[in-house]
């Protein structure tokens, strides 16, 4: 019976999923993240299933020879150092294909927020702001028959873009790579960041936090982006220079921002970005839906029964050469 240390309480069949392949779930109990726990919780475990928030350090692996899997419960895995992990044997996986739709949903669901005032209005409603019928309240920008800037257009981009067409948005994307079968198919055309930037009226990013990443939304992009324009982000709180976001946002030269995502996270309840009315934040639940999170949960731990039955797993993200056994 191998031990699998679950960092968190999760939804869906997973638990019954590791018990019936004969495994012994080790779940951490609390709503927080374990924290230095953590070293205690993976020592003696085979595998572990973790979250975004965990950060797996190469020198806890290699601390923790018996492990042989880290099955991250996301489809970002910046938690990890996976070719760390590969040069110490252990597999690393994630959960694509399961969560772009979910997350798709709820970024576009913070566009139209940040674009319709939804959660200003509501706070003001509820603390007896609406005294009447006004024809300048809340005066949003329009949606429909704007341009979408997709920064990033992998699933979860090519998921929002496909929103996007619904309401008759233009579309544009800044990726590594052309990807002409769905650019035609969706309509969006390929372009320089700094184009979209210009063009755009919603930025929206969804790439991976990669050293490439890191800060790609900094001070000179946020410049070049229209005045009314909305940043979404539900990709990492990194990818965006935070200070430099902070700056626009305080001299009014970007429409406002809507964010699943921050550095640190939590946001510090002081920190300048909750004192805009027009920036919206919610926190990293763009995924959070009970059907996505259950399959999610379920696909880490498919991935844990593989690898602990001498199988490679069927979502790694690296390749160890001597996998431990
Ligand atoms: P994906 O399918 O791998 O797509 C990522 C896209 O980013 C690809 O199109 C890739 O371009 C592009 N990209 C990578 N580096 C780039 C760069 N330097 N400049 C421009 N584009 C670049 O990943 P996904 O499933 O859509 O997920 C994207 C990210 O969203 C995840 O890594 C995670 O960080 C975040 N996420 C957040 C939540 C949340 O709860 N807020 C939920 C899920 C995911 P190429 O196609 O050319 O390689
Ligand atoms: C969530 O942030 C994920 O990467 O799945």
């Amino acid at each position: 019976m191998a031990r699998v240390f679950v960092t968190r309480q999760v939804p869906g069949r997973a638990i019954e999923r590791l018990q019936e392949a004969g495994h012994e779930p080790d779940i951490w109990p609390g709503e927080l993240p374990p924290g230095s726990a953590l070293s205690d919780g993976l020592a003696g475990a085979a595998a572990a299933l973790t979250m975004v928030v965990d950060r797996i350090a190469p020198d806890l692996l290699a601390a923790n020879p018996g492990l042989r899997i880290v099955a991250n419960m996301a489809v970002g895995y910046d938690n990890i150092d996976p070719a760390a992990a590969a040069d110490l044997g252990v597999w690393v996986t994630n959960t694509p294909g399961v969560l772009a739709e979910t997350t798709a949903d709820h970024a576009f669901a913070l566009l139209m927020a940040a674009a319709r005032h939804i959660a200003l209005s509501d706070r003001d409603t509820r603390a007896g702001g609406w005294r009447t019928w006004s024809p300048t309240a809340f005066l949003g920008n329009d949606i429909h028959g704007a341009t979408l800037g997709i920064v990033g257009l992998g699933e979860i981009g090519a998921a929002m873009a496909r929103r996007a067409t619904g309401f008759g948005m233009r579309l544009l994307h800044t990726s590594r790579t052309p990807k002409p079968d769905l650019e035609r198919d969706l309509g969006i055309e390929r372009v320089p960041l700094d184009d979209l930037l210009a063009r755009a009226d919603f930025v929206s990013l969804h790439t991976p936090l990669t050293p490439e990443t890191r800060g790609l939304i900094g001070a000179p992009e946020l410049a070049r982006m229209k005045p009314t324009a909305i940043l979404v982000n539900t990709a990492r709180g990194l990818v965006v220079d935070q200070d430099a976001l902070i700056a626009a946002l305080r001299e009014g030269r970007i429409g406002g921002a809507a964010l699943d995502v921050t550095d640190p996270e939590p946001l510090p309840l002081d920190n300048p970005l909750y004192s805009f009315p027009n920036v919206v934040i919610t926190p990293h639940i763009a995924s959070a839906s009970h059907a996505t999170r259950a399959r999610m949960a379920e696909m880490a731990a498919e991935n844990i029964i593989a690898v602990l039955a001498g199988r490679e797993p069927l979502n790694p993200v690296n390749r160890p050469a001597a996998p431990r056994a």
